[in-house]
């Protein structure tokens, strides 16, 4: 999830774009740059990190009086986060600069055929190849709308791209595809970005550029058209109230709120170019060369460890192979027996957090394979691991981790197909369902998200006064019931224990009373008797009972929360954002700082 900003006006474009870049900061930050046309050259500067090396070099740099030009705040996807590969790309002639943010599914092969036609390439971005084929196209045309839009003819996978040209001076064209792109109509001046705080403090005149539309601004004009036939198209720039504060969390109230919202798009982004559409198989390229583990250990903390208990499930069950989940801070010390053969799956979001890197540290003395599961691109579990899969989450503002564990599981359950494919022990219709079940939950869940909330609000005021919750679950279930006690401790300050359903009754039971309310996942799966029959021992004892369920469940509980069911062990990707929006509602019905929790940091670094 990158930053883009494109200017074309009276004002002197860089400041303009430096400042928009910084308003889009929380979307991407290990690497930013800017281009623009000056004097017939078309300039391009860019830097390694955060914002202010960019305006560092760009204060050494010649004086700059361009009034048109675009800029990029990465977050990286394909390439380490360095200045090779850092936006804007240009094409090997110099004549086209391009930002992107998105995935291009099929850059390899692109990447293949431009090199067999003798272009050569300065980064490992995906992105690059974009930059290529337009300038390859504005040579053979010398139309850059038609140039623009034939390269996007070539490419797969989701994008919001900003074009300018030495050719054509003042002149942006830009598409969408998947990813955010607006226009900010102003006087004079006109602006593209990824999202609307970029341009806010100059222009509240929007508008919301669809997927396979194309739009082509200078100074005084802007048309809409597709992407395909360049046809022109009418759009009505709509006025935007919010203040750049809302405008980041893109009208939502916290970013941990808007972070729930996005799991829908994470999945999706997750998925691209993972499933082989035509085999039905998932295929992840990152893991070529590595073996298949013997035996499998998971080594994580808090959010991250809750996934990859849930992975344990699905190692087990479609690759056979033994796993073992380990608290990163217990397994540092614990001289753990593994060797050449053993695979460690490290999963961190940050990729910085102090136990699970000793923990991968220990794994690697130790001989052991360290495959890293990270959502940061350069991050210290990135570098250090032996291979690493990303989770494309896009940068996690909150504390309270959402949208990551959504990502970790989609990853996991990829990886379990992988192995058990690789093994040749995964059941066909497990893989069928299972691929089929992952396709659908992006939309499965966008409609489901709003309808979830309100619940989550109706059921949050109903037991604010709760000082304490039993969460319990069983099998894939019991890491959730970890995960939703720990989202409810960590945002609303309200003591929560997660418990396997079925150990209740050898000593939590002796704290059911009718002020201790469970929380029940009880999805209509083969374990359901077994939860019945543990929550009818709560109700026993006078303990009031959430069920988070599935429709036609005969639970006669004090609140019955339906969500819709899926494939399997799937159903935690439908139960997972229930338990975060509980907590979330709870906390922000308590008047608790959901993004910036007491006593909590978004990376522990520290042991
Ligand atoms: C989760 O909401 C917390 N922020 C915390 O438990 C977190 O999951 C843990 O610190 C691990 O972080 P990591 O995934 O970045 O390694």
């Amino acid at each position: 999830m990158c930053g883009i900003i494109g200017y074309s006006g009276h004002r002197p474009a860089v400041g303009v774009i430096i400042e928009g870049l910084k308003r889009l900061e929380y979307r991407g930050y290990d690497s930013a740059g800017v281009a623009f046309v000056q004097r017939g050259e078309l300039c391009v500067i860019r830097a390694e990190g955060k914002l202010v090396n960019l305006e560092n070099k760009l204060a050494q740099a010649p004086s700059h009086t361009a009034t048109s030009g675009m800029g990029h705040t990465r977050w990286a996807t394909h390439g380490l986060p360095v200045e090779r590969n850092a936006h804007p790309h240009r094409d090997q002639a110099g004549t086209v600069a391009l930002v992107h943010n998105g995935i291009i599914e099929n850059y390899q092969e692109l990447r293949t055929e431009l090199e067999a036609k003798g272009v050569t390439f300065t980064s490992e971005t995906d992105t690059e190849v974009l930059a290529q084929l337009v300038g390859l196209y504005l040579a053979e045309t010398g139309k850059l709308d038609q140039a623009v839009s034939q390269a996007l003819s070539r490419v797969e996978g989701s994008y919001a791209i900003c074009v300018v040209s030495r050719s054509h001076p003042g002149v942006l064209y830009a598409a969408r595809k998947s990813s955010p792109l607006v226009m900010g109509v102003g006087v004079g001046e006109n602006f593209l970005a990824s999202d609307i705080p970029a341009f806010l403090p100059y222009t509240r005149e929007v508008v919301f550029l669809e997927d396979g539309e194309m739009v082509r601004l200078d100074a005084n004009s802007w048309q809409v058209m597709d992407q395909d036939t360049l046809q022109p198209l009418e759009k009505t720039p709509q006025h935007i109230a919010w203040d750049v504060q809302a405008a980041q969390k893109g009208g939502y109230k916290h970013f941990m709120l808007k972070e729930i919202f996005e799991q829908p798009r994470v999945i999706a982004d997750c998925l691209a170019g993972r499933v082989d559409h035509k085999t039905g198989r998932a295929q992840l390229t990152e893991l070529s060369g590595s073996p298949t583990p013997e035996r499998l250990f998971i080594v994580a903390c808090g959010t991250s460890y809750h996934a990859g208990l849930w992975g344990m499930y699905l190692m087990e069950n479609w690759a056979r192979i033994p796993t073992r989940v380990e608290v990163a801070s217990e397994f540092r010390y614990r001289e753990p027996l593994l060797g050449p053969g053993d695979t460690v799956l490290a999963i961190s979001q940050s990729g910085e957090t102090a136990d699970t890197l000793a923990g991968m540290r220990l794994a690697r003395k130790m001989g052991a394979t360290v495959i890293g599961l990270c959502n940061v691109v350069g991050s210290t579990v990135s570098r250090e691991a032996d291979k690493v899969i990303y989770t494309q989450a896009g940068p996690e503002i909150s504390v309270a981790s959402t949208k990551a564990m959504c990502s970790q599981l989609t990853l996991i359950t990829l990886l379990a197909l992988h192995w058990g494919q690789e093994k040749g022990v995964l059941p066909a219709d497990v893989r069928a369902n299972c691929v089929r079940t992952l396709e659908g939950l992006p939309d499965v869940l966008a409609a489901e998200l709003s309808r979830m909330r309100h619940r989550a609000a109706e059921l949050a005021r109903a037991y604010s006064e709760a000082r304490s919750f039993l969460y319990l679950g069983r099998g894939p279930c019991y890491p959730l019931a970890l995960e939703g006690s720990l989202k409810l401790k960590e945002i609303s300050y309200i003591h929560a224990e997660g418990y396997a359903s079925g150990e209740m009754k050898h000593g939590p039971i002796a704290l059911i009373d009718p002020k201790f309310p469970t929380f029940a996942l009880a999805p209509c799966d083969e374990l359901y008797p077994k939860v019945k029959s543990n929550l009818q021992e709560v109700q026993a004892r006078g303990g009031k009972i959430i069920s988070l369920t599935h429709a036609a469940q005969d639970l006669a509980v004090d609140h019955c929360w339906e969500v819709p069911a899926v494939w399997g062990p799937l159903n935690a990707f439908v139960m997972l954002p229930a338990l975060q929006l509980f907590a979330y509602e709870m906390a922000d019905y308590l008047g608790k700082d959901v993004d910036q929790p007491r006593n909590l940091a978004k990376s522990v670094t520290v042991e």
